[in-house]
């Protein structure tokens, strides 16, 4: 009898749910969660076409009949299967039913290829840990002092002698044509489309070892941490012929609607310079067909081809003339991404100590990256002015990936859940809790993060 006992116990022990702890938590939190009583075995979801819902949305339901997916594209279907991943726990799934669809379509991450070079396996590492927050874009910041990391068939040097270095002396590197499509494909799917960036004036030293004719000054390889040293030849026809041929490259290289090219910190260009730099380029750039992105110092040009999108990089409380170079964009016909660099720059130390990454603009804590709204920063960059909102990761300090994922995460999260989830109050008292629960699904991956998790934000 008291062995039939403890067979039935066990018996029932094996039905009950797996774990009576909390239901997992899921990161950009839906537009709305229902938790219903049980769970189930994962299986392979149904997958049902509803016209009906928007963009990139989706409906998940999860009961005793089984999983069900609705979505009105194959990117919805994705981002469902997402928020099925971060639920299931044991291999067991919760009832619930979930209705989301995305704040705003532009949900970036930046990754600087050009301090430190990452090749395409930790590129795609990389797309792999966003897609898991369902952003959409990855910008890659292609090119900058320290090298050139992509190939130009019409200015081969750009990677023969512009590649070769980096911060740290480990000899650069670049993508091929054919690896930058590999990048680009398994971006795509995963439902990211990938941006370029080749930032001009300034940002170009690599550029002008490869082709000293591309500066009015002598140059030399680089290899440390500062900026704003660096201007191409803005009076010279071969800069306009270098820019129209990088461009209509790299263009043919994306199939994506966009092309960054940059435009921040030319302190070593004059402002007549700069801004007819701006005006010639943007024009030839605008002629390959893709809408342009520059940072909010190229809004100081009034004659952006129109729809140029800026990317502000300022702070919350925007300085030195950021907000009215930002509202520049919108009043001529583009939109914003907001980038505030004191709580969207992931390479920015976590507190004084983090011995990684850079301090400029913070230090900024986990609850700094989640209590701002990209709506409350330019006055007259509101809601509909806002295309979205990008994290960037700039890599003086970061070496490898896992030194990028200890400074994105879990940091990242407050950035897609601004970008993603609708908008409201942040209360990081909230948000807390949801972030434990990301991190041990973080672990169960194998993706590193900081760790001063749990309990010291
Ligand atoms: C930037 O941080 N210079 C865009």
């Amino acid at each position: 009898m008291r062995l039939l006992l403890v067979a039935l116990v066990v018996l029932l022990a094996g039905c009950a749910p797996v774990k009576d702890e909390a239901v997992p938590t899921v990161i950009p939190s839906p537009v709305s969660l229902a938790v219903h009583d049980g769970w189930r075995d994962l299986a392979e979801p149904e997958v049902a076409t509803d016209a009906s819902i928007a963009a990139e949305g989706y409906t998940l339901e999860v009961d005793g009949a089984g999983i069900r997916i609705a979505a009105s594209d194959d990117a919805g279907v994705f981002h469902a299967r997402q928020t099925l991943l971060q639920l299931t726990v044991d291999g067991r799934v919760p009832f619930v039913s979930i209705e989301d669809a995305p704040r705003f379509a532009y949900r970036g991450a930046m990754l600087d290829v050009a301090r430190h070079f990452f090749g395409v396996e930790d590129v795609k590492r990389y797309i792999d840990d966003i897609a898991l927050l369902k952003f959409s874009y990855l910008h890659l910041h292609l090119t900058d002092d320290q090298g050139w990391r992509l190939q130009i068939d019409s200015w081969p040097e750009l990677t023969r002698a512009g590649a070769t270095t980096e911060i740290g002396g480990r000899g650069g590197g670049f993508y091929t044509k054919q690896q930058y499509a590999e990048i680009v494909e398994y971006a795509a799917s995963r439902f990211i489309t990938v941006v370029p960036e080749i930032d001009m004036p300034g940002h170009t030293n690599a550029a002008s070892v490869a082709y000293p004719e591309l500066s009015d000054i002598p140059v030399e390889p680089y290899e440390g941490i500062e900026v704003g040293f660096s201007s191409l030849a803005i009076r010279s026809e071969k800069t306009y012929e270098f820019v129209d041929d990088v461009v209509r490259e790299v263009a043919a290289m994306t199939p994506g609607p966009y092309l960054h090219l940059g435009g921040d910190e030319s302190l070593s260009t004059t402002d007549d310079d700069f801004l007819y730099f701006i005006g010639r380029a943007t024009a030839i750039a605008a002629a390959y067909g893709k809408t342009l992105i520059g940072w909010h110092e190229m809004g100081r040009s009034g004659e952006l081809p129109a729809g140029t999108v800026g990317q502000y990089w300022s702070y919350t409380t925007p300085q030195d003339g950021a907000a009215e170079h930002t509202l520049s964009f919108v009043q001529q016909g583009g939109r914003v991404i907001m980038s505030p660099a004191n709580v969207a720059y992931l390479d920015q130390k976590y507190d004084a100590l983090t011995e990684l990454g850079l301090q400029w603009a913070g230090p900024t804590s986990i609850p700094q990256s989640y209590e701002w709204d990209p709506a409350d920063i330019v006055p007259g960059v509101g809601e509909e002015q806002l295309l979205g909102v990008e994290a960037p990761m700039w890599t003086e300090t970061l070496a490898d990936i896992q030194d990028v994922e200890y400074m994105a995460f879990p940091r990242i999260a407050s950035i897609a859940e601004i970008a993603w989830s609708p908008r409201r109050e942040r209360d990081f008292a909230e948000f807390s809790p949801k972030l434990d629960a990301f991190v041990a699904f973080l672990d169960s991956r194998g993706i590193n993060h900081y760790l001063g998790f749990p309990g010291t934000h």
